[in-house]
């Protein structure tokens, strides 16, 4: 599909519809008239099919304990083969009501309090959250800007590993909020530092699905021909691909046996979680039939993208944008024009957007914004023009 079909036909007002993003401005930024471009999710609907089959759900009328589809893993298994072409198998997926949810189970399942766990910040803010209140010891080793390109720092997060021994260690493939889609070089090196030291290694792989033109996703579970498979345990979810946040359906794969076992009696014990039914049939349609709609809307996310650079470089050159490959989350250094403790006066006061502040991602990230670009473009080109003219005031 393209993107002016797209656009046309999934654009949506989300206002006084009980989005978090959109009406919830008040109480998370304290200004409701603010242009929302934060937590990620999207002003687009799902594919028709999958509006069309939880309609037909929803008019039967039942709603009792149900079952997985037989054919759920075979959608799943289809999509893989004609996308990312990960060999994921049926025997290593337990469901969960969300890809956060996992975080904190992975960390209790296989850790224990004090354990350190190491991330590379700046990182989703909830890896921070769920080490600090499972009162795990955080330990970071940050991700290096050089050459105009954002890498890990495999000698710092290696010495780390030696001097605290972390336990676990929670990968972002591609990386939110820096916008990297990791190549398989760099996955293999980190996850041989990772096998080297025993580090157990969580693949937060959510965003599998939004890559852009140029570059290719490789799931840690494909690196070096499945090396790696019994360090790993990987999560994904069709949530960010179909926008199917608020369904409650995630994946966890975990192809070591021994672990499995560990997690499923774990899971015994502390996670008696029922599935979602209209969770499983969304994303079940949308593995099925949803190829077409993902080309319109990856379509739309880069010309988004490629509106908000240019328009940025030409009007305050000094911004630093950076190379978007995978997500739809861009990440964008002000702090050329703006003190780092001013950013909230000027990106939210006089741009009057709500935005993910670099802050959230990490200390040293002050300056940064997170822009949400799964939107259609006029909120897009709104948002931009309203900081374009607050930089420039
Ligand atoms: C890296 C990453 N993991 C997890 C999530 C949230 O997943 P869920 O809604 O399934 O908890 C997000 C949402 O933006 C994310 O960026």
């Amino acid at each position: 599909m393209d993107k002016e079909t797209f656009i046309r036909q999934y654009s949506v007002e989300r206002k006084q519809t009980d989005s978090l993003k959109w009406d919830a401005l008040e109480e998370r930024f304290g200004d409701s008239e603010l242009l929302p471009a934060w937590v990620a999710d999207m002003e687009f609907s799902v594919p028709e099919t999958v509006k069309n089959a939880l309609a037909e759900r929803v008019a039967h009328g039942i709603f009792g304990y149900s079952l997985v589809t037989t054919d759920y893993f075979n959608a799943y298994k289809g999509w893989q083969e004609r996308h990312e072409q990960t060999d994921f198998r049926e025997e290593w997926l337990s469901f969960s009501t969300g890809v956060v949810q996992s975080l904190y189970d992975i960390i209790d399942c296989f850790t224990e309090k004090g354990d350190a766990v190491i991330i590379q910040p700046p990182v989703y803010y909830p890896f921070f959250h769920v080490i600090q209140d499972k009162q795990r010891q955080l330990v970071t080793s940050d991700i290096q800007f050089v050459n105009q390109r954002y890498v890990m720092d495999l000698e710092d997060f290696e010495q780390k590993i030696i001097v605290h021994q972390p336990k676990l260690y929670i990968l972002c493939s591609p990386h939110n909020p820096l916008g990297r889609v990791w190549t398989e070089e760099e996955l293999a090196a980190v996850l041989a530092i990772c096998e080297k030291h025993q580090v157990l290694v969580l693949s937060d792989e959510i965003h599998s699905d939004i890559v852009l033109t140029g570059h290719r996703f490789c799931s840690s579970a494909t690196v070096a021909n499945g090396r790696f498979l019994d360090n790993l345990i990987l999560v994904n979810s069709p949530s960010k691909t179909f926008n199917l946040a608020g369904l409650l359906n995630s994946h966890v794969w975990i192809p070591n046996e021994k672990l499995r076992t560990q997690y499923n009696e774990w899971a015994k014990e502390y996670k008696q979680t029922e599935f979602s039914l209209l969770g499983q049939l969304a994303a079940k349609v949308a593995y099925e039939t949803g190829d077409d709609w993902t080309t319109g809307l990856l379509a739309t996310i880069e010309e988004n993208y490629h509106y908000a650079k240019a328009r940025l470089e030409a009007e305050v050159p000094d911004v630093v944008v950076a190379d978007l490959q995978g997500t739809y989350l861009m990440w964008v250094d002000l702090r050329a024009y703006v003190a780092p403790d001013a950013i909230k006066e000027v990106v939210q006061d006089k741009a009057k957007l709500a935005i993910d502040f670099g802050e959230w991602f990490s200390p040293e990230a002050k300056g940064f914004i997170r822009i949400n670009l799964a939107t259609p473009p006029t909120n897009i080109h709104q948002a931009i023009e309203q900081l374009i003219a607050a930089l420039t005031a």
